[in-house]
């Protein structure tokens, strides 16, 4: 419908690159300009006006005009249609999470890790959420599983913020303790502490590792998501693969990789990868 609607306003050729760039949070939509793209706003603003009409439930439309940058990880947006409000309130499994999306990092895209992860959690378990942001994976483990205990780290206080909303708005408060501040700082005043450790900031990945590992009890489960540049998605795996290994050979860590996936290509040869690696510390 999306394409039909950008064929409509923009032209056959310019709709083929527009159509799949359509983000829907609650009831805002987004569109995101191809950054090879001149910003035209106009012809942006008229293919908003379609989508609310045929999307009723879409009330405020913006065009992310950058890609995620930055440590708090956002986007910088112009208002192009509807509403001029950038909150809403966005729901996930069962769950709901109220975000300003030129705030705080939100995604559907990590829609199928969040349950995917917490499908995985065991009854009892204690968990670090390094890079929470709004609260999305840590609110999602404690509806669907059984954990004693999340902590919930981001050093965004805006996504600080929601995630206190959404603890309290999912009624999650026993399980998940909101924390500001360095997830490195929160890793390493917590040795041994956790069954499982989620790292779900490609950037800081391979750079915090020894930090989630520090946390890590004897034994457990590492979620590291990371970048890889590759001809292909089993080579970006493999590579992803032998990075971490060589990493938990060097550190003097027994490492096994109990899953691997590619999250999403994120641009051409270039892939977000995620790898459940269980570990055990030696010594
Ligand atoms: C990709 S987003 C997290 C997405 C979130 N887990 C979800 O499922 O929607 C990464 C988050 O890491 C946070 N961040 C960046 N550097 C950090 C640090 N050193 N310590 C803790 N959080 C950090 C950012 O503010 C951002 O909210």
């Amino acid at each position: 419908m999306i394409r039909d609607i950008a064929r409509a306003v923009v032209g056959e050729s310019l709709a083929g690159r527009i159509w799949r760039r359509l983000e829907i949070i609650g009831d805002i939509a987004i569109l995101r300009k191809p950054i090879d793209l001149e910003l035209d706003v106009e012809l942006y603003k008229k293919l908003a006006v379609e989508i609310m009409k045929r999307i009723p439930h879409v009330k405020s439309v913006w065009l992310a005009v950058t890609p995620v940058s930055g440590g708090h990880r956002v986007r910088e947006y112009v208002h192009i249609a509807g509403e001029l409000r950038s909150e809403t309130t966005y729901r996930e499994h069962g769950c709901l999470f109220k975000v300003d999306i030129a705030k705080v990092y939100i995604s559907p895209t990590l829609n199928y890790e969040h349950i995917r992860v917490a499908r995985l959690v065991n009854p009892g378990e204690e968990i670090l959420n390094m890079f929470a942001g709004a609260g999305l994976f840590s609110i999602i483990i404690a509806r669907h599983s059984k954990p004693k205990r999340i902590i919930s780290v981001d050093i965004n206080p805006d996504a600080y913020r929601y995630m206190v909303e959404n603890i309290e708005l999912n009624k999650v408060s026993d399980t998940v303790i909101p924390v500001l501040g360095d997830a490195r700082e929160v890793a390493r005043s917590c040795s041994n502490c956790f069954n499982r450790v989620l790292m779900p900031l490609p950037e800081l990945a391979y750079e915090y590792f020894e930090d989630a590992v520090i946390s890590l009890r004897s034994a457990g489960v590492v979620h590291v998501y990371d970048f890889v540049t590759a001809e292909s998605k089993i080579e970006a795996i493999s590579r992803a693969q032998n990075l971490y290994l060589e990493k938990c050979e060097s550190i003097g860590i027994r490492a096994r990789v109990l899953k691997s996936r590619i999250v999403r290509s994120v641009g051409p040869r270039y892939y977000q990868i995620v790898l459940d690696l269980y570990l055990e510390k030696t010594s």
